[in-house]
């Protein structure tokens, strides 16, 4: 039964990844009452699965220049100068903020570890664990989180945000109470690995911030940038195979056991991850479909058990001894550059919300994100997030709150979450399996206008019922699928993770 009255809070938090335990925290401190709302339990999101590490600019021998300058140029020209300055000129500091969380990086009395992964010109990726530095973070960030008392809703169903007189003021979610008000919104709700078969990601990442923010009429840009991981295993449901551990010497090589990368890319296994996802692409095709291996055969079974347990372990679960022969990796799915438009504090173009994390498209990634970029964004962005919506709650009345400061950059009109030519409701209840399928076989590594055409005629035709958490998921899944594929059709050229493979036919034509 509903609850007579509607519950309230300051801030409400969807999600409960970094930039959402973030957020929270942060916001909690400054004074505010903050409700967590995740839909699973609270360390089940992205974040643990991460293993890389952080990136930032913290150690001898590096600076913030430097990191910028690597992140814009793996972003293809695409990344927005002011917000990657943001990103890594915050990040030390939230580096810091994240061993007072109690988070137990690597490294001795002498000083941090720090490991390379592609594309860096440092290294500067800070690990814990060895490759569990996603689940060391969420560990630190939870604990925070209890020892704050902060209120946690977990397996709590986010279904739709509740807009007043053009503000959001609150969700809904599936069972009672039904509707949860508040005088903030954030939505930190991952990424959407779910669209693809193959992907790193864990199931509940189904885009479920990113479209429902579409739905309430908020800017969303850049979602046809997908960022394929070259390297996982290929065995179903086993986790990724690391950058860092190329970034350690293991490299790529084909069915015949030759190295391919070198010729494509003088910087071979460190090229940028769409460079080397599109080659692994492409040399599998070459090789009937066949995965291509990842040799680190010569950094030791020793090494290769201190340094990478989680893989180590992934790889013996699933019948390798990598110590002793090349494992096959194939691309998955791993993380969405694009998302719901947001300022440098996380104001999306809707008052009362905010995105945070991979929800949020704050301009740092362009076309491509930079490895080990993405724990760092969700604690840089959720730091200012929270200090934004704190300062929002301050300055208004507990009715209405207003927009503080400067106005929303590149706040484009929302993209229509299109139903097709008519707006009647399809009859056919969308397959989930078929929707991956079809994204992964028409809005994967390459695109091309048939295919794009083809997925949207078939997306078009179905429909989703959010009355439980798979049609609820479903449903963000469709309209996700659906904007993926019209942002695909409207860059006609390839740039960064986003491959048009007719580019040159239409510009011939
Ligand atoms: C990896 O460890 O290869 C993933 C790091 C990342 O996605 O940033």
């Amino acid at each position: 039964p509903r609850r007579p009255g509607p519950d309230m809070t300051d801030l409400l938090v969807v999600g409960s990844g970094i930039a959402g335990l973030w957020t929270a925290i942060r916001a909690a401190e400054a004074g505010l009452e903050v409700t967590v709302v995740t839909k699973s339990g609270i360390g089940e999101g992205s974040t643990r699965w991460a293993q890389g590490g952080i990136a930032a600019a913290i150690l001898p021998g590096d600076a913030p220049e430097r990191h910028a300058a690597d992140t814009l140029a793996a972003g293809a020209g695409l990344g927005e100068a002011e917000a990657v300055r943001t990103l890594v000129e915050d990040g030390p500091a939230r580096i810091r903020d994240l061993i007072r969380f109690g988070v137990a990086f690597d490294g001795d009395e002498s000083g941090l570890a720090r490991g390379l992964e592609a594309a860096h010109s440092r290294a500067r990726i800070l690990h814990a664990g060895g490759d569990a530095t996603g689940a060391e973070i969420e560990r630190a960030l939870v604990d925070t989180v209890r020892r704050r008392g902060i209120r946690v809703l977990e397996h709590t169903t986010f279904v739709d945000l509740v807009v007043e007189a053009g503000r959001v003021v609150g969700i809904t979610v599936l069972g009672a109470p039904g509707e949860l008000r508040a005088r903030a919104v954030a939505l930190a709700t991952g990424g959407a690995g779910m669209l693809y078969p193959h992907t790193t990601n864990p199931d509940v990442a189904t885009g479920d911030g990113v479209a429902a923010a579409a739905r309430a009429g908020a800017a969303v840009a850049d979602l046809e940038f997908v960022q394929f991981h070259p390297t996982a295993l290929a065995v179903p449901g086993t986790p990724l195979v690391s950058e860092a551990v190329r970034g350690e010497g293991a490299v790529l090589v084909d069915a015949a056991g030759r190295r391919f990368l070198a010729d494509l890319d003088p910087r071979a296994e460190l090229a940028p991850r769409d460079v080397v996802a599109r080659a692994v692409w492409r040399r599998m095709a070459e090789q009937g479909g066949e995965p291509v291996r990842l040799d680190a055969t010569a950094l030791g079974a020793h090494f290769l058990a201190r340094r990478f347990p989680t893989i180590d372990a992934a790889c013996r679960a699933a019948g390798f001894d990598w110590a002793r022969e090349p494992v096959p990796v194939v691309p998955a799915a791993h993380y969405a550059m694009g998302g719901v438009v947001t300022d440098l504090d996380g104001r999306t173009s809707l008052p009362g919300l905010w995105a945070v994390g991979e929800t949020a498209r704050t301009g740092v990634h362009g076309a491509n994100r930079l490895a080990s970029n993405s724990l760092l964004e969700g604690a840089v962005f959720g730091e200012r997030a929270a200090a934004s919506v704190a300062a929002s709650v301050r300055s208004a009345p507990a009715t209405a709150l207003p927009v503080v400061g400067g106005t929303l950059r590149h706040a484009a009109p929302p993209p229509r979450v299109s139903r097709g030519s008519s707006d009647i409701r399809p009859t056919e209840r969308v397959d989930r399996g078929e929707l991956r399928q079809l994204m992964w076989s028409h809005v994967g590594l390459e695109r091309d206008a048939h295919g794009l055409a083809e997925a949207s005629a078939r997306l078009n035709g179905w429909h989703a019922d959010p009355t439980d958490r798979a049609g609820v998921e479903d449903r963000n899944l469709l309209d996700l699928a659906r904007l993926t594929v019209a942002a695909a059709l409207a860059r006609t050229r390839s740039v960064g993770a986003h491959t048009r493979t007719d580019e040159h036919e239409r510009q011939a034509a």
